[in-house]
């Protein structure tokens, strides 16, 4: 079922970014947004892109009082051959609606959606920008949207789409960047909400990402909120590290989001014949590997970071270098892999990509 959008488009379009290799990470905007609004009464209604710009808000809006906010982040890649195409959009799609059966937003239709960003896309399609590691970063989100301030389940909710030309997440770029392990606060418990993508993940994990950052370190590793035992994930990335050949990564046990570019990593390795664990994986079994040399490359996945090397892990007052503080090979080979078959370079024979337009 598709949902009837209006557009009106921009009677003063922006000027395009000249140079790609400064975009940064979600800084800039293109000149549209998608906005839908729901209610219990009349379901998903009034599917609209309209001008870039801000939405007035109601004081009392759930959102602002009680964080009810799930979100997506997904990329359109220009190709090789000047096709734009999505990687594994429906996954997104699933994703954002059992983030939404978690926090009682409403569902979205499928197909509804994905023709929702396909048209957001073709219409900036000159927003996606050519240069190699670039792309057009895809922000879906939606937000409990009552203008009362009881707590319950919301009755209406916003659904909005908004765009930026990117580069690297990361200002290292594809350079290994060091993380460190998180043994006080915890982002997440079982049971919570860490499987869905939700603001409040987010919120939760600033003071130990502010405490890392100050101490030089780019992100925080994660683990289990109960025991603070378990590794489970960086924030904006999954983890994987190869151990004695194999490759460990923590199983989704219901506090880790389950990452589109974590899947796809271990399906390239399992088809690349790697043995892949997902499962409990032990900080001090991370620590061992660590110490007895067996702890050949570590990286993290996701759809802003990509593939990204992790050169040092630094845990309570031990740091640890990995690979050499160089991207490993297989970390390398994963890299070119899959933003290969996102760019168009490599042939996609796991029907990945979809396209929105031919170039
Ligand atoms: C993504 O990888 O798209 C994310 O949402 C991670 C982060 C930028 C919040």
């Amino acid at each position: 079922m598709k949902y009837e959008i209006t557009i009106t488009k921009t009677t003063e379009p922006k000027a395009k970014p000249t140079d790609e290799s400064k975009l940064g990470f979600g800084k800039i905007f293109t000149d549209h947004m998608f906005i839908m609004d729901y209610n219990t009464e009349e379901g998903w209604h009034d599917a609209r892109i309209v001008p870039f710009g801000p939405m007035p808000i109601h004081p009392a809006s759930t959102v602002l009082h009680y964080g009810a906010e799930i979100f997506e982040g997904m990329k359109a890649y220009r190709t090789q051959n000047g096709d734009i195409a999505l990687f594994r959009p429906t996954e997104n799609i699933r994703r954002l609606n059992n983030s939404a059966e978690r926090l009682c937003l409403p569902q979205l239709d499928e197909e509804g959606c994905l023709d929702i960003l396909k048209t957001v896309v073709e219409l900036e399609k000159d927003w996606v920008p050519h240069e190699d590691g670039t792309s057009l970063y895809i922000r879906p989100y939606m937000f409990g949207n009552d203008p009362h301030l009881g707590v319950h389940a919301v009755h209406n909710a916003t659904f909005v789409v908004i765009c930026s030309p990117v580069g690297a997440y990361y200002a290292e770029g594809i350079k290994p960047v060091k993380i460190a392990i998180e043994s006080e606060d915890v982002r997440a418990v079982r049971g919570g909400t860490g499987y869905a993508k939700c603001g409040g993940n987010y919120a939760a994990s600033l003071r130990a990402g502010k405490k890392a950052e100050e101490k030089g370190y780019t992100q925080v590793l994660w683990l289990d909120g109960v025991d603070r035992k378990y590794i489970e994930e960086v924030g904006s990335m999954n983890v994987m590290f190869k151990i004695a050949g194999k490759i460990i990564t923590p199983a989704l046990t219901g506090s880790v989001l389950p990452g589109i570019t974590r899947k796809s990593c271990v399906e390239l390795l399992r088809a690349w014949g790697y043995e892949v664990e997902e499962r409990l994986f032990s900080i001090d079994e991370l620590m061992e590997a660590a110490e007895n040399g067996t702890l050949e490359e570590a990286w993290g996945t996701g759809t802003a970071a990509v593939v990204s090397p992790i050169g040092h892990l630094a845990y309570k007052d031990k740091t640890y270098t990995v690979s050499n503080d160089e991207i490993g090979a297989l970390t390398q080979k994963l890299y070119d892999e899959l933003t290969g078959i996102q760019w168009g370079k490599v042939e996609d024979t796991h029907g990945w990509c979809e396209v929105v337009c031919r170039g």
